[in-house]
């Protein structure tokens, strides 16, 4: 049934705003297809969510993006075809695996010369990228393990500028982070990035649920201002 409130009617949605909005994308299909093929679990953003990224980052003319999670490098690729041709994306990544197949997407979608991407934990990488001294980034997606989402987003905020945007993805998780007596450390990592979010003069924020094709789930974005 076409108006119920399930994953099966999220499912068909996402599939007309996709068919009416989105243009056939070969680069984009062929990187979702090598990354099953290569075993990745498809924890990829939905096209139309990629879609959003992509227009955040082009609505901020954003000229230097940081993602921290690559995956197989789906949202690597829509982030990336919004910057300009001297644009940067750094994008970390804990596993080798996942990054060879992102490297080889980014390749295959002729966006090499823009995107480096960079193996680690995470939280050894963005030490290392203040380290050595990297200009500031106009934008950051965090969609690495939700239990450090806290600490990455501490870290966006060394790393960024007044006027760069922060977007986290998985801030709902289904409704679980409602859980305050859960054990479950995403859940917790979820609440304490809320709580950082909240105390932090340093920004305004919001976060919106979303439902489609990767379930119930949201975005977290916030915007870099002057402390107050
Ligand atoms: N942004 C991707 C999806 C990322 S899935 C997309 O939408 O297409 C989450 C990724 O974060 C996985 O590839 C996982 O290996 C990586 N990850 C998990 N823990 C990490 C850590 N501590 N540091 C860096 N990457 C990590
Ligand atoms: C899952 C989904 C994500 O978007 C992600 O970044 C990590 C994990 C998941 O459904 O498990
Ligand atoms: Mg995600």
């Amino acid at each position: 049934m076409a108006h119920e409130n399930s994953q099966e009617s999220w499912d068909e949605i996402d599939r007309y705003i996709v068919d009416r909005l989105l243009p056939a994308d070969g680069a984009l299909d062929a990187a979702l297809a090598h990354s099953a093929a290569a075993g990745l679990p498809s924890i990829n953003v939905a096209p139309n969510q990629g879609a959003l990224l992509g227009l955040l980052a082009s609505m901020t003319h954003a000229r230097r993006v940081l993602e921290i999670g690559t995956l197989g490098g789906y949202s690597t690729i829509w982030l990336a075809r919004a910057l300009p041709p001297a644009g940067r994306l750094v994008s970390l990544e804990a596993q080798d695996r996942h990054a060879a197949v992102a490297r080889a997407n980014v390749a295959q979608a002729g966006l090499a010369g823009l995107v480096e991407i960079r193996v680690g934990p995470a939280l050894e990488l963005l030490p290392e990228l203040e380290r050595e001294g990297v200009d500031p980034f106009d934008m950051v997606f965090v969609d690495a393990d939700k239990a450090h989402n806290a600490e990455y987003f501490a870290w966006a905020l060394r790393l960024t500028h007044v006027g760069s945007v922060v977007v986290v993805d998985n801030v709902v998780r289904g409704g679980r982070l409602l859980d305050s007596s859960s054990a479950d450390p995403d859940v917790v990592g979820t609440r304490r990035l809320y709580d950082a979010v909240a105390a932090e003069p340093r920004v305004r924020a919001t976060a919106v649920q979303t439902v489609g094709s990767k379930g119930h789930d949201g975005f977290l974005v916030a915007l870099v201002v002057e402390a107050t």
